[in-house]
């Protein structure tokens, strides 16, 4: 790459022309103007050599990518076996498994390794399908399990689902706050699984009601159903517990760990299931198999970033921090209550919820001016996600919390005008990104 194929402009251009319009057009609505350049997880450096402190990322780093373990780990891996030939087992994945098994409550004691989230998903809905001999698959109103078609089918977002209809045909959706009417339908249908996740990410932050997972839980035991709990984004510690289900008591037949697995560098997924659940699994490997799932760098990562969860007592750090977070906001929502309705979530999961989606798209925007990167909710825009690494420095945290009073003060003040401050319109000339 020349030079001046490193400007922003060229690049931004480059991504119309061979990748996507609509994502160069994103970042510049966000604002992002700028290249980014160098990063550890805790913060990101950009080619106008700002530093942004990380609260979202997609919830991709629970611990930085720059611990020293992970980086050990990698470094380790690179110069030993890169890759594995697939011919012969090897002791990363052998580690990984009993990492995995480690922290995992039982009876869920088998694991089968992948790559990206969605593709975990998919994995466990065959499982189910296989397990039960039946198709039909429920999942919750607002749920999110990725955008792979099977995924999609339990994922509850019309404007990401109906361009693709018909999905699985015999995918429901249970209501996500009417535990009787779950049990009934779940009962009723006698579905080959029900997919929860305990705190809904993309669906605006949303603790699921307790009782409410304990009725789908007793309904999927009495129908047979397998009880899958998608953790992708909750696990690890980030909810405050190891599993966003142990904090609530549950038991489910099959887990799903992703996102933090991967400690921001490389997609690695797992199904982790009971003995039971696993069977099909277990007598047939090539069942589902994908080619560089489990592969010896993806096993690395995520064996030290499970022993840095435990040695660090990750899960503690995220309860202690989160409630800290939790009561800042809480008190910016008394001082702006016009803007900001609500504060919800657990541990490091957190949602803002604003009044309405362009509030919360003016919140991220200007926060990634001021420093701060956040996330949207993809599903519920009217909710920004803040999904620190568990290991940001005090400092960084009272600056972020800074940032987001200054800039919920400026947006109350009404000193910007949301239209001009929510920038340009989308247009789809290839070169007209300020730097
Ligand atoms: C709960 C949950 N499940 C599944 C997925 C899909 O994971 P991926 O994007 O790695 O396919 C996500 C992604 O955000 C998620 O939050």
């Amino acid at each position: 790459m020349t030079h001046q194929e490193t400007s922003v402009t060229a690049i931004s251009a480059n991504l119309r022309r061979h990748s996507s319009t609509g994502r160069a057009l994103l970042f510049e609505f966000t604002g992002a103007h700028a290249l980014e350049v160098a990063g550890t997880g805790r913060t990101f450096r950009t080619s106008d050599a700002k530093e942004l402190i990380n609260f979202g990322a997609y919830a991709t780093f629970l611990v930085a990518a720059s611990h020293p373990r992970i980086q050990y780990a990698a470094a380790e891996i690179l110069s030993s076996l890169p890759g594995s030939s697939r011919a012969f087992a090897n002791a990363f994945t052998a580690r990984a498994l009993q990492s995995l098994n480690r922290i995992m409550p039982a009876p869920i004691e088998k694991f089968m390794l992948l790559n990206s989230g969605s593709e975990a998903v998919e994995a466990a809905l065959k499982l189910a399908r296989l397990h039960t001999g039946r198709a039909a698959v429920m999942h919750l109103q607002k749920s999110y399990h990725g955008k792979t078609l099977g995924a999609l089918a339990v994922t509850d977002a019309e404007a990401f689902r109906s361009p693709f209809a018909s999905l699985l045909p015999e995918s429901s959706a249970l209501s996500r706050d009417d535990a009787d009417a779950c049990y009934a339908a779940i009962t009723t249908t006698r579905p080959a699984a029900v997919i929860v996740e305990v705190v809904q990410g993309e669906g605006g932050v949303y603790p699921v009601p307790v009782p409410l997972l304990r009725a789908i839980q007793s309904a999927c035991r009495e129908s047979g159903a397998l009880f899958i709990v998608d953790e992708i984004q909750t696990g690890l510690g980030r909810t405050g517990s190891m599993w966003a289900f142990e904090g609530v008591g549950l038991k489910p037949d099959v887990v799903l760990v992703g996102k933090a697995l991967g400690a921001g560098i490389i997609p690695v997924s797992v199904v982790g299931a009971t003995r039971e659940a696993f069977r099909s699994f277990d007598i047939d490997p090539l069942v589902h198999s994908s080619t560089y799932g489990g592969n010896p760098l993806a096993c690395a990562i995520a064996t030290a970033v499970i022993e840095i969860v435990e040695s660090e007592e990750i899960p503690q750090t995220s309860q202690e921090v989160g409630k800290r977070v939790m009561t800042a906001l809480t008190s910016l929502v008394d001082a702006n209550a016009a803007l900001l309705t609500d504060v919800t979530g657990r541990g490091l999961l957190i949602g803002m919820h604003f009044a309405n989606p362009p509030q919360a798209a003016l919140f991220i925007k200007g926060c990634l001016k001021k420093g701060v990167i956040t996330t949207p909710c993809l599903t519920t825009p009217n909710v920004v996600r803040l999904s620190p690494p568990a290991d940001l420095s005090g400092a960084m945290l009272n600056r972020a919390l800074e940032i987001f009073a200054e800039q919920l003060a400026e947006m109350g003040s009404g000193a910007a005008s949301l239209r001009s401050e929510l920038g340009p319109g989308m247009s789809d000339s290839g070169d007209n990104i300020p730097s």
